[in-house]
């Protein structure tokens, strides 16, 4: 449990934080909400590029997320150091994200923390969440029907392990 308010937080980090995760933020916020945890799960995301900071999410996503009802109000950070000590557990959205965030990682404690979001799908069988970035609508429903069910599991398996 984070030292910071006391909540579980959890961090989505995929590339350029325009696209993934964002998007897998939006949908945990919501599954969050919904089920009245507010108070005790938080979430964000970052990139590990820095390149977009500052920005929303690209458009095509925050489109494709709010015709399923989630709002992309997110703006762009980069991955920092501190969010080692700040999260409880971080999301790589594809493989080389999850090298990448072993790769900084500042202790071998802080790479416990770090999760591929392909662990918690059950019925996609996919290995990493695509990135979007250069595909077509098509792409950004496919990133968000596997963020669905990636949050999903993740919120149980947290809730779950965490005794909330
Ligand atoms: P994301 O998608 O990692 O899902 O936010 C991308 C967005 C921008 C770039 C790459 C991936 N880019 O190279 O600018």
């Amino acid at each position: 449990m984070s030292e910071v308010n006391n909540k579980y937080k959890v961090l989505f980090v995929c590339l350029g934080n325009i696209c993934r995760s964002p998007a897998a933020q939006g949908i945990f916020e919501h599954i969050v909400r919904e089920n009245g945890m507010t108070e005790k799960i938080a979430a964000d995301s970052a990139g590990l590029y820095g390149g977009h900071a500052g920005q929303h999410p690209d458009r095509r996503m925050r489109t494709a997320a709010l015709y399923r009802g989630y709002g992309l109000t997110h703006s762009a950070r980069q991955v920092r150091g501190y969010d080692f000590n700040d999260f409880d557990l971080i999301v790589a959205m594809d493989d080389q994200n999850y090298e990448d965030l072993m790769h900084i990682a500042p202790s071998v404690e802080a790479t416990h923390k770090i999760r591929r979001m392909a662990e918690y799908l059950t019925t996609h069988k996919i290995s990493y969440i695509p990135d979007p970035y250069y595909m077509g609508v098509e792409g950004f429903g496919l990133v968000l029907d596997l963020l669905e069910e990636g949050c999903q599991n993740l919120f149980d398996s947290i809730v779950k392990a965490e005794s909330l």
